[in-house]
């Protein structure tokens, strides 16, 4: 049994024999190509989770038959970790995670991760490879909890055995410049009814090919709008996207169930609404948006995420036309945005939200 008697999940440990942290550059990592040391493993088998380990990261062994490499039956989460500047090791927000990753789990007929086991795991793990978190102000340890049905079976039915994993990898930032997104009015990523505002792999999957194209014609990634009409913004697939017009920050609503909901837009909505500036979760139409661009009142443009932070949006493509926004260093609503998120989580201003965890 997993489960020891004061409620808390043993974790067998099985450490590396030497960690392989040496020859490691922070500095030029590429994102998500170099792993720690560590990794966390979960099977749920009968009803329980069970035969919860910490081993050395490596491959894992798979039935061909495992249910998500047929039917995608798997969701994710990012979360990142941080050292402050006495060297402290610190999680953001860990639970708005955990809540997500459950809602997630609902929607994909996966099984719920007890809060215990979910941050037993987790800050077991991250402590373990703490010395893989990047000291520098951009540096961090990014955290990929994912849960998949592993049952050998190709037949169609919910699954019954399940893995969930945590792995990790030390980041430097996700855009190094501002990002060129391009409005399809051709491809959907999410409608009603759907999953778009799980993290389900397969929300991912399918806008591999788009994606392409779209970098084929100079662009980083789509800015993804709505299935039926292709009118109302949606989000940017590794980010939520917010825009400044007539100097009210707009970005779109969670409502529809449609785009993700994304810790880091929703802090960055309580930070700006704190710091005084006028912010409406509602509907962006595209009109709306080309309006504001070329007649000068669309002023700032960005994208939130675990991995990309605040990433200012650079170009704005749709159909034939190319709309650029202000330089950056002209635009204080996300230049303020991405030093009081970076300040915060690097412990370089009080967090008066409780929003830091110290491992
Ligand atoms: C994250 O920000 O954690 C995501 O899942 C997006 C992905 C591009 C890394």
């Amino acid at each position: 049994m997993a489960i020891t008697e004061a409620g808390t999940y043993h974790i067998d440990i099985r450490p590396v024999q030497e960690s392989r942290l040496q020859g490691i550059d922070f500095d030029s990592v590429p994102f998500g190509r170099v792993f720690s040391d560590h990794m966390f493993l979960a099977e749920y088998k009968n009803g329980q989770w069970q035969q919860c380990r910490i081993q050395p990261f490596g491959p894992l062994p798979m039935h061909p038959g495992t249910a998500v490499l047929h039917y995608g039956q798997g969701i994710f989460e990012g979360m990142k970790a941080f050292k402050d500047e006495q060297g402290n090791a610190q999680l953001f927000r860990p639970l708005k995670n955990w809540e997500r990753m459950n809602m997630s789990a609902r929607r994909m007929a996966l099984p719920e991760i007890p809060e215990e086991l979910f941050m037993e795991a987790l800050t077991t793990l991250v402590r373990m490879d703490s010395a893989w978190i990047p000291p520098g102000e951009d540096g961090s340890l990014y955290i990929r909890p994912f849960l998949f049905a592993s049952d050998a079976l190709v037949g169609i039915k919910p699954a019954e055995e399940f893995l969930f994993m945590i792995i990790c990898c030390p980041v430097a930032k996700y855009y190094n410049k501002p990002v060129r997104v391009y409005m399809s009015d051709h491809y959907v990523r999410a409608f009603r009814g759907g999953t778009g505002h799980a993290k389900a792999i397969g929300n991912y999957g399918a806008v591999m090919q788009p994606l392409a194209e779209v970098r084929e014609m100079g662009f980083d990634q789509i800015l993804w709008l709505d299935g039926y009409e292709f009118n109302r913004l949606q989000e940017i697939g590794t980010m939520n996207v917010f825009v400044v017009i007539d100097d009210v920050v707009l970005t779109p609503s969670t409502e529809e169930k449609t785009i993700l909901e994304g810790i880091t837009r929703e802090s960055c909505i309580i930070l700006l609404r704190e710091k005084g500036y006028q912010v409406e979760e509602r509907d962006i139409t595209v009109p709306e948006l080309l309006n504001a661009a070329r007649e000068g009142r669309l002023t700032d443009a960005f994208g939130t995420g675990t991995a990309a932070t605040v990433a200012p949006i650079g170009e704005i493509g749709y159909k034939d036309e190319v709309f650029t926004l202000p330089p950056v260093d002209e635009r204080p609503v996300s230049i303020w945005l991405a030093n009081e998120m970076r300040n915060l989580r690097k412990g370089h201003i009080p967090d008066t939200h409780n929003w830091l965890f110290r491992l």
